[in-house]
């Protein structure tokens, strides 16, 4: 979508539809009321007759406005706080979306940016305006016959004082930069598994390479990750016909000698559960297995494209989950990289086996913080729902980092503990350490502690998405979570 900024006089604004707030209690917000003049009154009539109550995300379509010069206005509801919940402001964008797109309208000047919102500045507004409507019109239509786009082609944001034009300019950029790398999250999240496969992840990674003269690429392949002597990443990737690849992007937008941030994304493009096999209701799902490696491979697109000054390293072991005449089976040990040697006692405990050897991979990168994000456990869907990602990690600091990143951007963490006394449920009798614990109590936190012998010489944090990465049911589709969260960690590091 095009997004624009215009300062003009509201009442004289040429456009196939106008979006303006009103409020609860039949209050006008600022715009609404500056129009109502313009109007003569039209606007406090319809509130006063009740066509809309002005509930966050009612919307009420006119024509043909008496003394306005756009050819529709779209009234949307705002609640009546004085200053709007920053969620409550999404809400309202995904509404205005909603209606827009109904309505079929190609052309919007959008107010909302004006609205008060707690806490939040200008910028902000801007970038979300911009970030919910790629969003809303984000369609996965690769494999369809019938496209069904969305109308809206064109967004003028629209500008009360002048002096803020650069500021809504850049906010704009900065939200179509998040906005591409989710979208591209999102695009590589719903691809089938018979598509996305780990090569075919690398070649995207390939293809960021080639889009962005920041970004360089290195992709391992079974016999280089042999030589890494990487045997948990190889004992997932053993069922499978389809090769594992271990894809390493270098982003560089800072200085020479300025430590990364390394971001370490699970790309399991297909998780079956393997000899410890998954039952068959909803597998399909599990071609959202590599939403994590998607998630790395979209906020590193971000930042490129916005040239972010701060150097990034994404590192996305990958590999298809299956059962087979060579797969590995409960009870079988294999070596990690780290020298630890893991006892699989099941096989669908997989995500954790392949970041185990891109964890300690990483340290070759001297990383000022790693960040891992993966879809690991059913648990974290039971804990947390659709709503928040799951964050465990070894450094409070990079915790609390990441859970302001997550409140600033909307894509929300909550964070478990990852205490010894859950450590103490990874014992084995034949290995350093099994791959799961004795029973099913607390499984996000104690699939963190394994990962956890891995990261001791790191500040590391890990983001569990199993409940976010994607939804289920009628609306089924990758989320693009959590870009977002990423890019705002990322920006906050500059
Ligand atoms: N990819 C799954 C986790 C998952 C399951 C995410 C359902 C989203 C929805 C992971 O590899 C897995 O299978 N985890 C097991 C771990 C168990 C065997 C300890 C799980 O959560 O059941
Ligand atoms: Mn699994
Ligand atoms: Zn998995």
């Amino acid at each position: 979508m095009k997004f624009t900024t215009k300062h003009a006089e509201i009442s004289q604004l040429s456009t196939d539809c106008l979006v303006i707030g009103v409020h609860e209690g039949k209050r006008l917000s600022t715009m609404a009321e500056a129009l109502d003049s313009a109007a003569g009154g039209f606007i406090h009539a319809i509130l006063k007759d009740g066509d809309i109550k002005g509930k966050p995300g009612d919307t009420l379509l006119l024509r043909q406005v008496p003394g306005l010069t756009c050819q529709r206005l779209l009234l949307v509801g705002c609640g009546d706080e004085k200053e709007i919940e920053p969620n409550i402001f999404s809400r309202i964008l995904a509404a205005t979306g909603a209606a827009l797109d109904k309505a079929g309208i190609k052309r919007a000047s959008n107010t909302l940016a004006t609205l008060p919102v707690k806490g939040r500045d200008l910028d902000w507004k801007v970038t979300e305006l911009v970030r919910n409507g790629e969003h809303q019109a984000y369609r996965f239509s690769r494999f369809k016959k019938e496209r069904n786009p969305a109308a809206l082609r064109e967004q003028t944001v629209y500008c009360a004082d002048k002096s803020d034009l650069d500021t809504i300019k850049e906010a704009i950029r900065i939200g179509q930069a998040i906005a591409t790398g989710q979208a591209l999250a999102r695009d590589l999240g719903n691809l089938p598994g018979n598509v996305c496969t780990p090569s075919y992840l690398a070649d995207e990674a390939k293809r960021i390479e080639k889009r962005y003269d920041t970004v360089k690429v290195k992709v391992l392949d079974k016999k280089a990750i042999t030589e890494q002597k990487m045997g948990a990443l190889l004992s997932v990737a053993r069922g499978s016909k389809e090769e594992p690849r271990l894809i390493t992007l270098q982003y560089h937008g800072g200085n020479k000698g300025d430590k990364p941030q390394v971001l370490v994304g699970k790309g399991v493009t297909f998780d079956s559960g393997g000899i410890s096999l998954k039952p068959s209701a909803a597998m399909d799902e599990m071609k959202y297995d590599m939403c994590g490696a998607a998630s790395v491979l979209g906020t590193i697109t971000a930042i490129a494209e916005m040239g972010l000054p701060i150097n990034v390293v994404g590192v996305i072991p990958s590999t298809e989950n299956m059962p087979g005449d060579c797969a590995t089976k409960p009870g079988d040990v294999v070596a990690s990289m780290s020298g630890q040697s893991i006892e699989i006692l099941n096989t669908d405990a997989e995500g954790r086996l392949i970041l185990c050897d891109a964890l300690t991979y990483a340290a070759q990168f001297k990383p000022a913080r790693v960040i891992d994000i993966a879809t690991l456990t059913g648990a974290c869907v039971i804990a947390l729902g659709k709503h928040a990602s799951g964050l465990l990690g070894n450094d409070d600091a990079l915790v609390d980092d990441l859970l302001e990143a997550g409140k600033l951007s909307g894509d929300r963490a909550w964070a478990l503990p990852l205490w010894t006394e859950y450590d103490e449920q990874l014992k084995s009798n034949f290995a350093d350490i099994p791959n799961i614990s004795g029973g099913r109590d607390a499984g996000t936190i104690t699939a963190a502690c394994f990962l956890s012998r891995f990261t001791k010489d790191y500040h590391w944090a890990h983001l569990d998405i199993a409940g976010t990465a994607w939804l289920d049911g009628a609306e089924k589709g990758a989320t693009g979570r959590p870009v977002p969260l990423l890019v705002q960690y990322l920006r906050s590091r500059c």
